[in-house]
């Protein structure tokens, strides 16, 4: 939830800064604005929208200026509106700060301040902080660094989780950034040094990076960086190298990053198996080693008597097939919690328990807290219940990456459309992955049946591709016919229920129309009352145990008159005669089917909203990376 940059070097950085802005706009595109100092002159631009907004206003006010900061906004506080775009600026408009987060205090802050003469121009929570440096910079003009001096001073008063950038036109050649529960990342080039709340902004430059660390403010000049911690002692710290390839972060050639990324799935899939599964493994031949090196430390895993799966959106609907897995494989009772629930109301402690978090930005601030939560609370409790953190994440190197004992690391690499889907199905894999290691390490399958379940999973690449190949152009067509519904229901049962809402949640995100999922056999408890021959139903319908109970399902909402969609094995011949479209996938077992029954449903969300004109990549009120509670 919004995006900051900074550049400081010997190119223009108004350039530079645009084009990191633009890596950023998934997190935030309510407004964008770019404060840049040239002649010793702060001189500062806004605008409300999109990030071309801002382009054409820095096209007619252009400086060559070497040093700015730069800014995305998911409106917090203060509607999305030019006067409360960022950078903030004091009163008298030497001072400039980006700030990604929420300011807790702002308003005793700011009340404080107003006494001293202060006058605010916007009704953001950060405004109060270019002024608050501002009146400390009057207390520091003695010190070696007073800018730096003044922020430290600053971010004591501040409560909230936040992450800034500040330059002041009294001292041109430094920039500060501190950083506070919210992800900001320094990059190391030749003379030149970027900050940004994510690293694709940086990967043009540079793929040496620093996090920066809860607590630290780190001052950055055209000579180099320094970091100092919460008690203002300099600290060592040494780069690492990213392994990124700059091309993810493209188009490359399709019309939107959602498409793109849909189309990538079964190249993740085949990533993240071969990362993990022992290729020569065989049942009954080496069986003191399991065929799934997750490399996990056995203090994780030993006595484990329960798993608790902390997310939110996407990732809580994974953790639900994490949970059927678990539960269903390995025996062990799991629940699943929101993140944003957890919080205020925690589970009773249980022992010898496993707590999962899920996310694909790593940032998610509700399943952070949730973690730490749980850390802090377990902390001091006798060893059977002490914490033991898992992430499961694409990003390991982000913010949950740092929290948690120990990650596995999906290897879908970074996701920009807003709406989740490599992400998504490299979570399940994660799943699968540690449930089978969990099933092999306490015996609760046979190697045999292990074995088969991985050969199952090989086929998936494969399995994707085909669906991709043989579906896009008639679910293509088939959105045409709903550019106008305004609700839909989406059913499924047992491993597929978290399937019906992954495809209704994908629907009304990015295509704003109303959509829900539910276990097929809730239907008629209640929200069968809305069907009608304007509801279309998709049915998730895989042979397996539950098949005919949805099919029966089915039946009924086909005899209130709904437009029946079923998702099917390819070869079904009976799903011809239930429903009124299929969308066929390879018939797979039951228990691998929500990796293939995915697939069709993002295809359809996708070429609905498409279809409708809408911004598919940035939905509005959405963000990427939900950095606020
Ligand atoms: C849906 C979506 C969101 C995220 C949710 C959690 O497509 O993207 O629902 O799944 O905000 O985000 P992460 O996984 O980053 O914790």
């Amino acid at each position: 939830m919004c995006g900051i940059v900074g550049y400081i070097g010997t190119q223009i950085a108004p350039d530079i800064l645009i084009s990191g802005l633009e890596k950023l706009e998934y997190r935030g595109y309510d407004s964008a604005g770019l404060a840049t100092i040239f002649e010793d002159e702060l001189h500062c631009v806004r605008a409300k929208g999109k990030l071309h907004n801002l382009r054409a206003k820095i096209e007619q006010n252009h400086h060559p200026a070497q040093i700015g900061i730069g800014h995305t906004r998911w409106a917090t506080h203060g509607k999305p509106e030019e006067h409360n775009a960022h950078p903030h600026l004091d009163m008298a408009r030497r001072v400039a700060v980006v700030q990604n987060g929420i300011i807790e205090n702002y308003r005793e802050l700011r009340e404080d301040l107003k006494t001293k003469g202060h006058e605010f121009v916007s009704d953001t929570d950060t405004e109060v902080i270019p002024h608050l440096i501002a009146e400390l910079l009057t207390t520091t003009s003695e010190s070696d660094s007073p800018l730096l001096e003044a922020v430290q001073k600053a971010v004591q008063r501040l409560r909230g989780a936040y992450a800034i950038a500040v330059i002041c036109a009294d001292y041109p050649d430094e920039m500060v950034i501190a950083r506070e529960q919210a992800p900001l990342v320094i990059g190391f080039g030749q003379g030149e040094f970027f900050c940004a709340s994510d690293t694709p902004a940086l990967i043009a430059h540079t793929r040496a990076v620093l996090p920066l660390e809860n607590g630290e403010i780190a001052k950055l000049t055209p000579l180099g960086v320094e970091v100092y911690n919460q008690s203002g002692d300099r600290v060592k710290k040494t780069p690492r190298t990213l392994d990124w390839n700059p091309v993810v972060v493209e188009k490359q050639g399709f019309r939107h990053f959602m498409l793109k990324e849909i189309y990538e799935q079964p190249g993740v899939v085949r990533t993240c198996l071969e990362a993990y599964l022992d290729q020569d493994w065989h049942a009954g031949q080496n069986s003191e080693t399991s065929p799934i090196h997750l490399n996990l430390s056995p203090t994780l895993t030993e006595n484990l008597e329960n798993i608790q799966i902390l997310a939110c959106g996407t990732s809580w609907h994974a953790a639900l097939v994490g949970k059927y897995l678990l539960e269903q494989l390995v025996g062990i009772p799991t629940s699943v919690q929101y993140a944003s629930e957890f919080r205020y109301a925690p589970a009773p402690i249980t022992p010898h328990t496993l707590t999962i978090g899920v996310t694909q930005s790593g940032e998610t601030a509700d399943t952070l807290a949730a973690l730490d939560l749980e850390k802090r609370r377990r902390g001091n409790l006798e060893t059977k219940f002490q914490p033991h953190l898992l992430g499961i994440t694409n990003r390991p190197e982000s913010t949950l990456g740092q929290m948690v004992d120990e990650v596995i690391d999906t290897h879908a690499g970074i996701e920009i459309g807003v709406a989740a889907t490599k992400t998504f199905i490299a979570q399940l894999i994660g799943f699968y992955c540690l449930s089978l290691d969990l099933a092999y390490q306490r015996k609760t399958l046979s190697e045999e049946r292990i074995e088969e379940i991985l050969d199952n999973l090989r086929y998936l690449p494969a399995q994707i591709e085909l669906i991709l190949e043989s579906q896009e152009r008639y679910i293509e067509e088939l959105a045409h016919d709903f550019a106008e519904t305004q609700d839909f229901i989406f059913v499924g049962r047992g491993i597929n229920f978290p399937i019906a809402l992954e495809g209704a949640l994908k629907l009304k995100e990015i295509s704003y129309i109303h959509a829900e999922g539910y276990p097929a056999g809730e239907m008629k408890h209640g929200p069968i009352a809305l069907l009608d021959n304007k509801v279309p139903v998709v049915s998730i319908a895989m042979p397996g145990c539950v098949y005919e109970k949805v099919l029966s399902n089915a039946q009924e909402a086909k005899a209130r008159d709904a437009r029946l969609i079923g998702v099917t094995a390819m070869n079904d011949t009976e799903a011809n005669d239930t429903f009124d479209n299929l969308l066929p996938v390879p018939e797979v077992e039951e228990l691998i089917s929500p990796l293939v029954t995915v697939i069709p449903l993002q295809l359809l969300s996708y070429h609905i909203a498409a279809r409708r004109g809408l911004d598919v990549d940035q939905p509005r009120n959405l963000a990427k990376s939900v950095t606020v509670e």
